[in-house]
């Protein structure tokens, strides 16, 4: 079964406060996961809240906690002592991926590595056996409301063909547009910013459905 996973973007603990409580909130995502953006403006030109922020408020959502930085092991480090249950950092990281994977899962937690547009499925091969997910970034990481690029949907397909063990998420221009193309590309889970938190959430939430179910 898909998963629909919201995103939080946020630059202020105000903005994410408010988006968390939004989803908490929300009938349909209530019981689910989130998924939190942390940017350090030098591996994206954007700046995010930090892993403290995260820690300060508690949450019953699942989390999978996105690192857009330039050195994931300064944010590991204290990301493993909080609740979220998944981290996920660039495989386009300079070196010590496979510690890092060993790192987070030592502390009980999910591991995943996300794959830029420009980068080649292949440079996940090394670790395609140790981690528990790859997120196919389907825009340029860093903002949010860009537009989804199409050739995301091969690198999907690559993936879920290997037939191993780690799930494929998408993030980046996901909405109700491609949401049927992804999940029949075999997706096992959707991260959506703009189309699930932007307006009405159970209605945006109704009308991904719906375009899944068409
Ligand atoms: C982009 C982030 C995405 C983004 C998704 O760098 O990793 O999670 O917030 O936003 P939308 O769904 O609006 O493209």
């Amino acid at each position: 079964m898909i998963q629909l996973i919201p995103a939080i973007l946020a630059t202020t603990e105000q903005e994410y406060k408010d988006k968390l409580k939004k989803i908490e909130d929300s009938e349909s995502l209530k019981e689910g996961w989130v998924q939190i953006d942390l940017m350090d403006n030098k591996f994206v030109q954007n700046q995010s809240i930090k892993a403290k922020v995260v820690a300060k408020y508690p949450t019953s959502l699942k989390i999978e906690a996105q690192l857009m930085v330039e050195y994931p092991e300064n944010w590991i480090d204290e990301l493993v002592k909080t609740n979220v249950d998944r981290i996920v950092f660039p495989v386009e990281d300079v070196e010590g991926i496979e510690e890092k994977i060993q790192h987070i899962k030592n502390h009980g937690k999910q591991v995943g590595l996300s794959l830029n547009p420009e980068t080649a499925v292949e440079k996940l091969t090394p670790y395609l056996g140790t981690i528990d997910g790859v997120l196919v970034m389907s825009v340029p990481p860093g903002f949010g409301g860009q537009k989804f690029i199409p050739q995301s949907l091969e690198k999907i397909k690559f993936l879920k063909g290997l037939d191993l063990k780690f799930m494929v998420g998408v993030d980046g221009g996901v909405g109700e547009e491609n949401v049927k193309q992804l999940v029949e590309s075999g997706a096992d889970y959707l991260v959506m910013g703009r189309a699930i938190l932007e307006g009405d959430i159970e209605q945006n939430v109704e009308t991904i459905w719906e375009k899944i179910n068409s």
